[in-house]
């Protein structure tokens, strides 16, 4: 298979070495993406020879990335590659939430079981290879926290040096304590996001530093294998919807591309359509659907939520995302602060659990199922894209009603859960548990 990256622009579609370390066309800066020439193999041939994979001990084969190589065939060998057996996440069914939703039935798909606990550890597992094989020592990204985490433990895995940045004191705890434990450099600047974006692009620049953001094209390719094993996992049946929140909407470009690649090679014969879930305080993928002039992101300038994960204004793969979702025939939701807290603590009575980001899902489907939009019967799975633990401050602050919105506004504990402090007195625990 010949691997190339191209510019994603429509009226572009310039052609580059899959081995140049670009981030974005250098003719006319649209963003880029890894594409392959060559017959590819007989869909029930894939399907077998993946399925197999299954039993085997080899590390490739055990991972839930490299398992499907043969759809990300971007490296002429996987010498350099380093897996922590990322994937492999679970679809869970999880009726509480489903009636919570509106629907019938409700499949999560469980991103917060990989190995740094979030669906970062998908693509973070091709983006090290790639680094590898450009020889590169030093990999760097901007991070609301996920992506520092995936990213410092596969550098440290495969002996590169990470850097991480991320925006003072607007990150989850669990996700700082990441970096840190498995030796990234890590600075915390004083400015958002996007903002960050900017600086660590040309610093990687002018340092030589290969960038791992979802900027970079690799990143995608390994977050594709999301949807080619959810199909897997159904047998190559279709769901009618995918549900997942967008930040800076790597994950929406993924999973489309994923989708259009699956079709095309005939392993699935239809595809599902797309709902993003953002914030409302940071949502302007949302706001562009809803503008006549689709070739200008309305980006927001101070973008605020507690669902940390997503406090993103100016998304850098905006126009990825817009085709996906168009090509899907997908729509976009936004959801309150209130909306997202509710939703996580009925996930979490599910005995599922997940971080606030993630949980938007849920509270975007009720939106949606009640708007009409999602049928109660449709075939929906959605995807929790962290782990539980990532922000365990934000779900002590909801179950004892000390959680509060970014203008202060108090979120109600309508599904709290209060921890009881007692004396150490066995009748009158007796008694409490009694009543
Ligand atoms: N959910 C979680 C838990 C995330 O960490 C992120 C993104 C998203 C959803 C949104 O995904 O950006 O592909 O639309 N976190 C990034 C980070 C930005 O730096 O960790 P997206």
């Amino acid at each position: 298979m010949h691997a190339e990256l191209a510019c994603f622009e429509e009226r572009c579609r310039a052609r580059f070495p899959i081995d140049e370390v670009i981030y974005n066309c250098p003719r006319c800066g649209g963003l880029l993406e890894a594409v392959y020439d060559g017959p590819p193999q007989p869909a029930a041939e894939l399907r077998a020879l993946w399925r197999a994979r299954r039993t085997s001990n080899a590390p490739l084969d055990q991972s839930g990335v490299w398992r499907f190589r043969e759809f990300i065939p971007f490296l002429p060998d996987y010498r350099g590659v380093v897996t922590l057996r990322e994937g492999d996440t679970p679809l869970l069914d999880a009726p509480r939430a489903a009636q919570y939703g509106g629907l019938d039935r409700l499949v999560f798909k469980h991103q917060g079981y990989n190995p740094t606990g979030s669906f970062k550890d998908n693509g973070m597992t091709c983006g090290a290879a790639q680094a590898v094989r450009l020889g590169m020592r030093r990999v760097a990204c901007v991070s609301t926290g996920n992506t520092s985490a995936s990213m410092a433990a596969y550098a440290s895995a495969a002996g590169l040096q990470a850097i991480v940045f991320i925006p003072h004191g607007n990150i989850a705890y669990g996700k700082l304590a990441q970096a840190l434990e498995y030796g990234a450099r890590t600075l915390q600047v004083e400015a958002n996001f996007d903002e960050i974006l900017a600086l660590v692009r040309s610093l990687a620049e002018s340092l030589g530093i290969y960038l791992l953001n979802s900027i970079n094209p690799f990143r995608i390719e390994g977050q594709k294998t999301i949807m080619v094993e959810m199909m897997e996992q159904r047998d190559w049946r279709a769901p009618d919807w995918v549900v997942l929140p967008g930040g800076n909407l790597g994950n929406t470009a993924a999973f489309g591309k994923a989708l259009r690649e699956m079709l095309r090679m005939g392993l699935i014969d239809r595809s599902p359509r797309l709902a993003v879930i953002q914030a409302e305080g940071s949502a302007p993928f949302y706001e562009l659907m809803r503008t006549p002039d689709r070739s200008r992101l309305p980006r927001v300038e101070h973008p605020q939520t507690l669902a940390t994960a997503i406090k993103i204004g100016d998304p850098v793969s905006w126009p990825k995302a817009l085709h996906e979702v168009a090509v899907s025939g997908g729509v976009v939701e936004k959801v309150s602060e209130q909306e997202i807290a509710d939703a996580k603590a009925v996930i979490g009575r599910c005995g599922i659990g997940c971080e606030p980001a993630s949980a938007a899902t849920l509270a975007g489907i009720r939106k949606l199922a009640a708007a009409g939009v999602m049928r109660g019967d449709a075939d929906v799975v959605a995807v929790l894209t962290g782990n539980v633990l990532k922000d365990p401050d934000y779900i002590y602050r909801y179950h004892t009603g000390e959680l509060e919105g970014p203008g202060g506004e108090r979120i109600a504990p309508t599904f709290g859960n209060r921890p009881l402090v007692v004396p150490n007195d066995r009748r009158r625990i007796a008694e409490l548990l009694g009543s």
